[in-house]
């Protein structure tokens, strides 16, 4: 799409990253075997050729077994440094880590970009949106801790509760947020004091590497392990010991249930999932149509359309039907597609090269089965993309409707009775949030009551999304599993876990003692300000 001349001399690539070393048991290992090669769907040729980036460690079964073992070491058994450390020690080594990874945003910004084609200015919201994650999570931390540092009594038995770790976690994430979800699963579940053992996304692999060394330097050994390769080469073996406590996911459920069912003790497996979710536009016949093309433009197109929280159906009220199409579909056409750093841009190319075949596929079934393309440009193929297309009258045979899109297609239907998309959405396998636009609150009010018991986020004139991360973000039936947020997520990767005694002289000299003497890191009344 672009040429070389079109790169600014800061964005180019001018040498290819070769990854040879992985993080395991504290140390940073050097890799000798085989490597696969790193694409960027940008082409910094004149004739369209994928840019190699560079080159990552094909790890297998071995390597996973070493990282577990270095997991369960650092745990081991509940006596490990990191499981039994103060609270004060534990944010002073997140602290460590997340001082080191502010050095970092302007290479990896750029390789997010390369990447995962993701624009500038949301490469840098994604990394400035991390750092704020990881400060937020260390001052949540220290609330719950100072929640905690408290005796409670009841019925003659004290009670002093605290949040402990579960064990080993294995921490996969998606590539659309190969940074800021990938370390919204990992940083809350080392700072509750478990191990971990983490494999980058499938495509967002080389913006890891910069982090290896804070990674090493700023927590005890094997607390963090980080692994290369394909998840099922290296994810499953890690599964199949049953010796993992809890895999936190951020994918597609195929993935996640296939690794579930390798786990041998489903009893022992805690799960921490973020799915797929279909999640709806409804459009009611007061709407403000201006707002609600503009929220639906971002809700549907923010980073191609590849977010778990986009807009991936949108239902119009049949009397405005016509005039939201015509606006809408003005709207996906005046958008600039470019290359990420390019200014005002807002679609980019596709990071999976076989994605637009994918698109392709899904208009060509739904054309074939009675819908149109409104929009001129729709359906417009580049080497590394394809003009989101606007399909209407889209009915519940076809594929776009079925299918989680994760990219730039949007079919539209329209709706007579507020229970059909209703009935839809009861019917769906997905139950993340929903988009609801209108102005009446007589017909609002009833619908915000429902619309809350099948989905767990209703935006009221606003495109969906996951963020500001401090409010909770899950998911009903196939969407999610676990709450996500700064205290959320605190609370995922813990257990309640306390020490209890009868009220009796013996119990509270002894308490007291403890207490005095600070010999225990649990029992503690001490807290952080
Ligand atoms: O891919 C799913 C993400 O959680 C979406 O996050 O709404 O901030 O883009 P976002």
């Amino acid at each position: 799409m672009s040429d070389l001349q079109a790169i600014p001399k800061i964005y180019q690539i001018d040498a290819t990253l070769d990854q040879r070393t992985y993080l395991v048991g504290g140390e940073l290992k050097s890799w000798k075997g085989d490597v696969s090669e790193v694409y960027s769907t940008i082409s910094s040729s004149e004739t369209y050729k994928p840019t190699l980036l560079g080159t990552i460690p094909d790890m297998g079964e071995p390597e996973a077994m070493e990282a577990l073992e270095a997991a369960l070491k650092a745990f081991d058994k509940g006596k490990g440094i990191w499981p039994t450390m103060r609270v004060r020690e534990r944010i002073e080594c997140m602290e460590k880590f997340v001082a080191q990874m502010e050095q970092k945003r302007e290479v990896i910004v750029k390789l997010l970009m390369w990447e995962i084609g993701k624009s500038l200015p949301d490469s840098e919201k994604e990394f400035d949106r991390t750092v704020e994650y990881i400060h937020d999570t260390i001052e949540d931390y220290k609330q719950l801790d100072r929640n905690s540092a408290k005796f409670h009594k009841h019925q003659g038995v004290y009670a002093h509760i605290r949040r402990g770790p579960l064990g080993v976690v294995l921490c996969l994430g998606p590539y659309n947020y190969p940074l800021n979800e990938t370390f919204a699963l990992l940083i809350p579940a080392i700072i509750m004091g478990n191990t971990t053992i983490f494999k980058p996304a499938k495509h967002g692999v080389l913006l890891i590497t910069p982090l290896l060394e804070a990674f090493q330097n700023s927590f005890p050994k094997g607390v963090v392990n980080i692994l290369f390769g394909r998840g099922r080469a290296v994810a499953a073996p890690i599964m199949k010991t049953g010796k993992v406590d809890v895999l936190a996911l951020i994918g597609n459920s195929k993935s996640a249930n296939a690794l579930q069912d390798q786990h041998p003790k489903s009893n022992r497996l805690r799960l921490v999932l973020g799915l797929e979710a279909k999640n709806p536009a409804i459009v009611l016949p007061d709407a403000d149509l201006e707002l609600s093309v503009q929220e639906c433009l971002t809700g549907t197109l923010s980073f191609n359309g590849q977010r778990c929280t986009a807009l991936k159906v949108v239902y119009v009220h049949e009397d405005i039907c016509e005039t939201f199409l015509r606006q809408f579909s003005d709207g996906v056409d005046a958008l600039t597609f470019g290359n990420p750093w390019d200014k005002g841009v807002k679609l980019t190319p596709l990071p999976e090269p076989g994605k637009s075949d994918y698109i392709q596929e899904l208009i060509d079934d739904a054309l074939a089965k009675g819908a149109q393309i409104i929009n001129e440009k729709g359906g417009q193929r580049f080497d590394n993309f394809i003009w989101p297309a606007v399909l209407y009258p889209v009915t519940k045979d076809m594929r776009v409707y079925k299918e989680e899109q994760f990219g730039p297609v949007i079919p539209v239907l329209s709706f007579t009775e507020i229970d059909e998309p209703l009935d839809d959405m009861a019917e769906s396998n997905y139950g993340q949030q929903v988009s609801l636009f209108g102005k009446d609150v007589y017909a609002l009010a009833p619908l915000i009551d429902t619309l809350a018991n099948l989905v767990c986020r209703v935006n009221l004139n606003s495109s969906c999304q996951r963020g500001p991360d401090v409010y909770p973000f899950t998911g009903r039936k196939d969407s999610a599993q676990s709450t996500l947020s700064v205290h959320d997520a605190l609370r995922s990767f813990s257990i309640r876990t306390f020490v209890a005694f009868k009220d009796n002289s013996l119990n509270n000299e002894t308490v007291e003692q403890l207490l005095d003497t600070k010999l225990s890191n649990f029992i503690s009344t001490e807290y952080i300000l």
